[in-house]
């Protein structure tokens, strides 16, 4: 988020700053925690480069999501352009993506930040689609992308390279703007 916080019952989300970093690398790293990631151990120079790009990068709206002024987590929501041939509108997707402490799973933090996310992708970015992809055993995400309402729209047989299990089964699921308003999802 470029500006302004985003606030929830519980929560509040917004734009990470660099004093956060060192918070959430002490769970970033953990096994329970990179198990289902993609990017699986990082480094925390490079880690810490990568959020000062993300927020100097007008099209990236992660946010930390603190609970009582302590980050618990961070969302996610990169702004880009979707497929199409000439003369498409730019940026009207997005893709989202959560990691939470685990010390604080399981009590709906994740599902609260990523719905007010979604709320606000749509409703003040002007995004058009949203995307997220998941390992499809990743429960506890498959979980969260369904209770906000995302369909799953792909599950690709054996597509994802996991470092313990080797190929696995992924989901992409995905939600448009005029399907939230109207609330069919
Ligand atoms: C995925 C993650 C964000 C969930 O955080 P959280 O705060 O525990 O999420 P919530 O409490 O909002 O919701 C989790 C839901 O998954 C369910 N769940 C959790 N583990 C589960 C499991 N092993 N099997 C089935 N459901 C599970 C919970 O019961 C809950 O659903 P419910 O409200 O219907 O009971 C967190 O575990 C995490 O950061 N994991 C590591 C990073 C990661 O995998 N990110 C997603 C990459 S796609």
């Amino acid at each position: 988020m470029q500006s302004g916080t985003l606030r929830t019952e519980r929560l509040e989300l917004r734009p990470v700053r660099d004093e956060d970093i060192d918070r959430i690398l002490e769970y970033r790293n953990l096994p329970a925690v990179t198990r289902w990631l993609l990017r699986t151990e990082v480094d925390p120079d490079a880690f810490r480069a990568a959020w000062r790009r993300a927020a100097e990068d007008p099209d990236d709206h992660s946010v930390a999501v603190t609970l009582d002024g302590l980050v618990i987590g961070t969302v996610s929501l990169d702004v880009l352009d979707g497929m199409g041939q000439p003369g498409m509108p730019q940026l009207t997707e997005a893709d989202l993506g959560y990691i939470f402490d685990p010390a604080y799973g399981g009590r709906g933090y994740a599902t609260e930040a990523v719905t007010a996310m979604v709320a606000h992708a749509f409703g003040r970015l002007s995004v058009r689609r949203i995307t997220a992809g998941c390992f499809a055993d990743n429960l506890a995400s498959v979980r969260i992308l369904e209770k906000v309402g995302m369909r799953r729209e792909q599950h690709g047989v054996g597509d994802s390279w996991h470092a313990e299990l080797g190929w696995v089964d992924g989901y992409t699921y995905a939600l448009l703007a005029e399907e939230w308003r109207r609330g069919t999802r």
